[in-house]
C-alpha cells in the first residue's frame, strides 16, 4: 500500500472536508467530499452533485476524478472521501470502479469526517478481482 505521511493525510482530509462544503445535495441532505492525490502530488477536489431528476446526480469521487483528469492528471495515488459521520463512509461500488480506471490494486482509499480519519483500505480490498483497462489490451 502507498504510505502517506501524517501531514499529507491531514492535508487530504482538510481538502476533502472543504470540498464537502460545496456539495449540492438538497435531496439526500447527505453531503460528501472527496480529495484525490495524483501522481504529481497535486490534490483535486470533488463533492456530490445531485439533480432534481434523481438518477442524474453523481458522487463526490466522480467529481474529483473528473477534476484530476481535466487538470492533466492520469494516475491517482490516494482518494480521501469524507461524509457526515459518525458512520464510516465507504465509497459506493460505482465509484470503486471509477477509481480503478486511474489506479491499481495499491490505491489508498481513506474515509474520514470532521472528527478525523476513520479507516483506510487498498482498492484491492474494496474491489477485489477488478476489471480494468488492462483487460482491453
Ligand atoms: N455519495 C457519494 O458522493 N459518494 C459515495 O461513495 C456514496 C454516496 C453521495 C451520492 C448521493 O448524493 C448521496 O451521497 C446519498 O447517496
Amino acid at each position: 500500500m502507498t504510505k502517506l505521511s501524517d501531514e499529507l493525510l491531514q492535508q487530504l482530509l482538510a481538502a476533502s472536508l472543504a470540498a464537502r462544503q460545496r456539495s449540492h445535495s438538497p435531496y439526500s441532505k447527505f453531503a460528501v467530499g472527496a480529495a484525490v492525490l495524483d501522481e504529481q502530488g497535486r490534490i483535486h477536489l470533488g463533492a456530490n452533485i445531485e439533480n432534481a431528476a434523481y438518477p442524474q446526480g453523481w458522487c463526490a469521487e466522480a467529481t474529483a476524478l473528473g477534476a484530476m483528469v481535466m487538470a492533466g492528471g492520469r494516475r491517482a495515488r490516494a482518494v480521501l472521501v469524507s461524509g457526515p459521520g459518525p458512520d464510516v463512509l465507504t465509497p459506493c461500488g460505482g465509484c470503486r470502479q471509477k477509481m480503478r480506471e486511474f489506479a491499481g490494486d495499491d490505491l489508498l482509499v481513506i474515509a474520514g469526517d470532521a472528527s478525523g480519519i476513520k479507516q483506510q483500505w487498498t482498492l484491492a480490498e474494496l474491489l477485489p478481482f477488478s476489471f480494468g483497462p488492462d483487460h482491453l489490451k
